[in-house]
């Protein structure tokens, strides 16, 4: 979106409001205060709950739905599970806090706030790489994202079909076969997803889409809950419940335990800069502990239930719980396919996957728009054209990674694996590592409790420790791990 129609959104307009007020605050409160606190060029989201609305969107999307079952269905269930819910609260939320943190006091993309930040605490301008290797790492991440994205979209036609009606193990098998494939159809929906996405972001994250995933968040959490309803009546609901939370150790191994470290950033859309960018754009005044927190309780009660639906599935209809990326989508339209006004359901259910998808991907790739904008005076649509090309040629290697690069493997993995493996397991983990030590070794005490502002002394205490001490050690445990210094057992 051009500086010049920022207002005529009526969300943009509100934030240009306030920052038209706040700028003429500041000029009341002196110079220094001005120089003090930054205002954003990207303008500013409009509440504390448009924040929380956007970073959940971010954070809510393929990796709790088509991602967490799939994982946790290859490496046995619940203590996988648990591993991961253990993550998420020693390491994901500290490090949202401390990613959020930092976005607000830099307030620009993660690669100027990085070395805006570095400066002004008199540190290495290096540290503006932690910035560079975030842009890279969400541009990655979208070249799969959007593939299986595609996938989803695909499946909003096959149920509208009606074709998973009454149709068995092995016909839903077949159909997602038969698309992943085809290249040219894998190929047709990724670049319908890439246009999707661009069109989003090159109006600015907080038009649009901003409104749409204000309606949809919460329908999708309660058709959720509607498909927990149904998998209770699949006769294998208690199996599918004792396979996701009962935990048995001898189920998980060091690889494991580290799949799930990693999907804990992955999840919360840690350690690349999109939530730092987002925070970047968040109001003064708002806390930043207790949105973070809303955050990922948000996202783990969505994947959650995304297991509480299709372990229940899996087992009532004898398929594998381990059986790889197209678990959801060999799983679900079974479902759909049963019950009353299943393709309604379906259509629905895919829909919304598409949404929870899309307001993930645009957080993705809004690190590297943010700083083409800021440093070479791209405009939003010229920069998001480019991010998107780049990202939409990159996708290619993934969708031939299911057809006709399927032999192709290094490491034995083929090329999807090998970039879900080393976005996710090694650069999502190095990210957050890097911010950890930012946030608590390399920022000022003083910087840290001026920004989190938290009114129990106790609670930044606490946060200080964990982002000092426990999540940098347990981050260098997932590292390791995926060099390969630990193995996996
Ligand atoms: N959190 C998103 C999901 O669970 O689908 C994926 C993601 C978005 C990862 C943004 C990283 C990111 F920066």
């Amino acid at each position: 979106m051009r500086l010049r129609d920022l207002g005529k959104s009526p969300t943009i307009a509100r934030c240009w409001e306030f920052q038209v007020w706040y700028v003429y605050w500041l000029e009341q409160h002196g110079e220094s205060m001005a120089e003090e606190r930054r205002v954003s060029i990207h303008g500013q989201w409009s509440s504390r709950w448009i924040f929380i609305l956007a970073a959940t969107g971010s954070a809510v999307g393929l990796g709790n739905i088509w991602k967490f079952p799939y994982i946790t269905g290859e490496n046995g269930g619940g203590a996988f599970v648990l591993v991961y819910l253990a993550c998420i609260a020693v390491i994901g939320i500290p490090i949202m806090m401390a990613e959020v943190m930092i976005g607000r006091r830099g307030r620009q993309s993660p690669i100027n706030t990085m070395r805006t930040l570095a400066k002004e605490e008199g540190r290495h301008p290096l540290w503006q790489y932690l910035g560079w290797s975030g842009v890279l790492a969400g541009f990655l991440i979208l070249s799969y994202y959007s593939v299986i994205a595609g996938w989803a979209l695909a499946y909003v036609f096959r149920a509208a079909s009606g074709i998973f009606h009454g149709a068995s193990a092995d016909d839903v098998g077949g159909i997602f076969t038969e698309l992943v494939s085809s290249p040219e159809r894998l190929l047709a929906w990724h670049t319908l997803f890439m246009v999707m996405t661009m069109i989003v972001v090159s109006r600015g994250v907080r038009g649009g889409l901003e409104q749409a995933v204000r309606y949809l968040m919460p329908l999708l959490f309660i058709l959720l809950v509607v498909l927990v309803g149904y998998a209770m009546s699949t006769g294998a609901f208690l199996e599918g419940v004792k396979f996701l939370f009962a935990p048995d150790f001898s189920k998980i191994n060091a690889a494991g335990i580290l799949i799930a470290m990693g999907h804990a950033f992955f999840t919360l859309s840690l350690g690349m800069g999109a939530i730092m960018v987002y925070g970047s754009y968040i109001p003064e005044n708002v806390s930043i502990a207790q949105t973070s927190v809303i955050i990922a309780l948000a996202d783990t009660a969505v994947a959650l239930m995304a297991g509480m639906v299709i372990f229940p599935i899996v087992f009532a209809n004898g398929l594998q719980p381990g059986s790889g990326p197209g678990l959801i989508f060999q799983t679900l339209p079974l479902a759909f396919g049963q019950m009353p006004a299943g393709s309604f359901f379906g259509v629905l259910f895919f829909v919304l996957l598409v949404f929870a998808a899309w307001s993930s991907a645009i957080s993705l790739i809004e690190p590297a728009v943010a700083w083409l904008v800021e440093n070479h005076g791209f405009t939003r649509v010229a920069a998001s054209v480019w991010c998107g090309l780049a990202t939409w040629l990159m996708g290619l290697g993934t969708i031939f990674s299911f057809n006709i690069w399927s032999e192709i493997k290094l490491f034995g993995l083929t090329f999807f694996d090998l970039l879900d493996f080393l976005t996710a397991n090694i650069m999502l983990p190095a990210g957050g590592l890097f911010i950890a030590i930012f946030a608590a070794w390399i920022m000022s005490k003083k910087s840290s409790q001026d920004e989190l502002a938290m009114t129990v002394p106790i609670t930044y205490s606490l946060w200080r420790f964990l982002v000092r001490f426990v999540t940098p050690v347990a981050v260098i445990v997932v590292f390791l791990n995926a060099v390969g210094v630990i193995g996996s057992d």
